[in-house]
C-alpha cells in the first residue's frame, strides 16, 4: 500500500528512546493490569522496552516482540544493564508463532496504528488470539479519530520535539507536515530531520511515515470478527470514560470463545 518502509523512523532507536518517556499514569495502568492478569506477559511492538522493562522490574515475566532490530538491540542493552531477564523476539506482529500462551498481551505507543490495512489488523489479531490464554486479556490504545482534528492544520510545518543531542553528539531537530486521507483513514507525515555539530553544516533528510485511524464501531467489529469481545474502552490511561473528544481509545479485550 505504501511505497516506502514505514519503519525508517525506528532505525535510530536512541532518538526514539530519548524522545519517548513513560508517564506515571500509563505505567500504573499496565502495572495494575499485570497484577490482575499475572505472568507470562507479551509486549508486542515493544520497541526499546518502554513498558517491557518497568513491568519486568515489577517482577513479571515478560517477552518483548518487535520487527526492528535496532529497537530490540537497545531494549536488550537496557535490560542487561538493569540485570533483567526478558525474552526478546524479532518477528512481525502481523503473523508470528511462539508456541506459548500469555495471560496478558499488549501493544503500546499507539503501535496498533501501524496496522495500515485489514489484512494487517486480521494478521495481528489472529496471532494474538492464538497466543492468548483462555482468560487472558489483550490491551492496546489507538488515537481517537476526531475528524475536525484530523482535517485541521494540514499544511502547517510543526516541531516534532525540542532540539536534542543524539548518542553521537550531534544536535538534532525535527519538523513535520501531515495530511489525512479520509478514504484510506491514513494520516501521512513528512518529517524533515536536521543534524549538525557545526551550525554551518546542517545535514537535512526527509522521511515519510503513515499511521491508520480506526473508528470506535469499526474497531469493535474488527475485534468481534477476529474472535474478541471489547469489554472496556477508556478515553485515556487514567480510565476516564471514552467520549467524542477523548484523546485515546484504550481497549481491553477478551477471547469471545474463551
Ligand atoms: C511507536 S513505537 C512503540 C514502541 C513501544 N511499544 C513503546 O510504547 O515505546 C512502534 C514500534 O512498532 C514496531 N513495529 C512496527 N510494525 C511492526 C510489526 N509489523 N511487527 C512488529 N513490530 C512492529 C516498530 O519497530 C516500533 O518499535
Amino acid at each position: 500500500m505504501l511505497h516506502f518502509d514505514n519503519l525508517e523512523g525506528y532505525r535510530d532507536a536512541h532518538t526514539y528512546d530519548t524522545l519517548n518517556g513513560l508517564s506515571e499514569v500509563e505505567e500504573k495502568f499496565y502495572v495494575d493490569l499485570a497484577n490482575q492478569q499475572g505472568s507470562p506477559i507479551l509486549d508486542i511492538a515493544c520497541g526499546t522496552g518502554r513498558l517491557t522493562i518497568p513491568l519486568a522490574q515489577s517482577g513479571f515475566h515478560l517477552t518483548g516482540l518487535d520487527i526492528t532490530a535496532e529497537m530490540l538491540a537497545l531494549a536488550k542493552q537496557k535490560a542487561k544493564h538493569a540485570n533483567l531477564s526478558i525474552d526478546w523476539i524479532q518477528a512481525d506482529a502481523r503473523g508470528f508463532e511462539l508456541n506459548a500462551k500469555y495471560k496478558l498481551i499488549f501493544t503500546t505507543g499507539n503501535s496498533f496504528q501501524h496496522f495500515l490495512d485489514r489484512e494487517s489488523v486480521d494478521g495481528f489479531l489472529k496471532s494474538v488470539h492464538k497466543h492468548l490464554d483462555k482468560d487472558g486479556m489483550l490491551a492496546f490504545e489507538t488515537r481517537n479519530p476526531t475528524i475536525s482534528v484530523l482535517q485541521s492544520n494540514e499544511t502547517a510545518e510543526k516541531d516534532y520535539a525540542d532540539t536534542w543531542v543524539d548518542n553521537e553528539g550531534y544536535h538534532c531537530s525535527s519538523t513535520y507536515q501531515r495530511s489525512y486521507d479520509h478514504q484510506s483513514q491514513l494520516e501521512h507525515y513528512t518529517f524533515t530531520n536536521r543534524r549538525w555539530k557545526d551550525e554551518t553544516n546542517v545535514v537535512e533528510t526527509t522521511e515519510p511515515f503513515a499511521i491508520r485511524y480506526f473508528f470506535p464501531q469499526e474497531l469493535e467489529e474488527l475485534l468481534y470478527y477476529n474472535g474478541f469481545s471489547l469489554i472496556k474502552m477508556y478515553g485515556h490511561f487514567d480510565k476516564r470514560p471514552f467520549e467524542a473528544n477523548s484523546p485515546l481509545m484504550v481497549c481491553l479485550c477478551q477471547k469471545r470463545d474463551g
